[in-house]
């Protein structure tokens, strides 16, 4: 018996690792609701829009804070709320339509809603008692090659409240933007039945939007936030029912910490941590020294833009240079600065960067290299804002910083322990 157990507990191993993958995808949005967590806020103000004539969404927000997967679950959520209401009125109602196309930068309006149309098809009213075939919305409308404003509004009106999702807004020409502003002024306008949902990576609305303040009114504008604490351990909670594991608190804890906010990271530092555990044959305990080794095998890999900023930033011929001590005291400053666009003080570095070198230091010691992060020699890695008395400091891809404390544990610069301390600051 002593013989078989090992292959075998060797073959369920593999079986986890395989099977952690369909759980912690760090690639690929989230499709089903079952592996999406919180956010219930935010899926209330949508649904809210949806129901209402008139009323149409923005959803914007930094790189993978969850747009795309958010987006996702639209679809699944209306229909569950329009299930119940069916349930209530005792009658049922076709599953409303909710069609979802990506945007980008050789797109027209017209091509636009063509790919939208092209998901939805028609039933033409009965010849002599026989049922006719389904057929496209261009046949059913008799509509031009080149749709213009009017002609959406008039098919919009006839899906009896259908939902239409253009994802990477931010990326179609601005002339599209436009016209998307005056399609929604006219929606609202005449109260037509539908929702028109706009998701994009930007700061304001306004950077989404051309013209917003025309439609303001008539747009529910939901900023989405990086994801709180408790809703990244969801992500992790998730997991362990799939795979019947368990991540030891202090391992949870960890990967929360490290991922900001950003459930990219979550799902990658999640996904090598069991599979650590895995390795070393432990099927139902993820520890905290598992996710320091998936920190390590995150870093190789990350995405090509990140490490390669990265390497740029802290390039240096001297050893004693100090670019990448100074770059991950940034890191932690940004980590706890608190500041909903990420910026931090210069002042907010210098205590981090003590711990990391082990001895004093002043603004002094590392002006010049803030300085030099934001200039192109260095990867442009920060930007800054404010007056040359009072600058502030922002790192421009916020998925830098993570990948900024897993090459810290992985480079030895600064020990694992160490990096849970100085992020549990004022941090949580
Ligand atoms: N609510 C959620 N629950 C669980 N995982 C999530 C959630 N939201 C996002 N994720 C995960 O985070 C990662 C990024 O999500 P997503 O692609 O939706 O972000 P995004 O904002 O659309 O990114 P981008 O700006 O690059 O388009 C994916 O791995 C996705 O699976
Ligand atoms: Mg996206």
């Amino acid at each position: 018996m002593g013989d078989q157990e090992a292959p075998d507990l060797t073959r369920m191993a593999d079986q986890l690792s395989a099977q952690a993958a369909t759980v912690f995808q760090p690639r690929s949005p989230i499709t089903t609701k079952d592996l999406f967590a919180g956010r219930w806020s935010e899926l209330t103000e949508i649904s809210d829009a949806v129901v209402q004539p008139g009323l149409h969404v923005v959803i914007y927000g930094e790189r993978g804070v969850g747009k795309t997967s958010l987006a996702n679950v639209v679809g699944p959520t209306i229909h569950a709320i329009d299930e119940y209401g069916d349930g209530l009125r005792g009658q049922t109602l076709a599953d409303r339509l909710v069609v979802k196309t990506v945007a980008n930068s050789g797109d027209t309006f017209s091509g636009l809603w063509r790919r939208l149309f092209a998901e939805v098809t028609w039933v033409p009213p009965a010849i002599n008692g026989e049922d006719a075939e389904r057929v496209s919305t261009t046949e059913f409308f008799s509509l031009p090659r080149e749709l213009e404003i009017d002609n959406v509004r008039r098919v919009l009106g006839e899906t009896g409240g259908g939902v239409f999702i253009v994802d990477e807004f931010d990326q179609a020409p601005r002339s599209v933007s436009r016209q998307f502003t005056e399609l929604i002024k006219t929606l609202s306008d005449l109260a037509v039945d539908c929702t028109v949902i706009l998701v994009g990576v930007s700061e304001t609305v306004g950077n989404l939007v051309q013209d917003h303040a025309s439609i303001q009114r008539a747009m529910a504008q939901v900023r989405l936030e990086r994801m709180k604490p408790d809703e990244l351990e969801q992500i992790l909670k998730n997991a362990e029912k799939a795979l019947q594991i368990a991540f030891e608190q202090d391992a949870a804890k960890l990967i929360v910490r490290v991922s900001q906010g950003l459930p990219h990271y979550t799902h990658l530092i999640g996904l090598n941590s069991v599979r650590s555990a895995a390795q070393r044959l432990s099927l139902s305990l993820v520890e905290r020294d598992d996710v320091f080794e998936a920190c390590r095998r995150a870093v190789k890999q990350a995405e090509q833009t990140v490490t390669e900023s990265h390497s740029t930033a802290i390039h240096s011929s001297q050893r004693s240079a100090l670019y990448r001590h100074v770059l991950l005291a940034c890191a932690l400053a940004a980590a706890r600065s608190g500041d909903s666009l990420g910026y931090f003080n210069p002042s907010a570095v210098v205590v981090p960067l003590q711990r990391i070198l082990q001895k004093p230091v002043t603004i002094s010691t590392f002006n010049n290299h803030l300085r030099e992060f934001c200039e192109e020699k260095r990867g442009s890695v920060l930007e800054r804002d404010g007056q040359p008395w009072g600058f502030r400091y922002r790192f421009r891809n916020p998925l830098l910083v993570p990948y900024i404390f897993m090459d810290g544990v992985d480079a030895g610069v600064a020990s694992g322990q160490e990096l849970v301390t100085m992020l549990s600051g004022e941090w949580a």
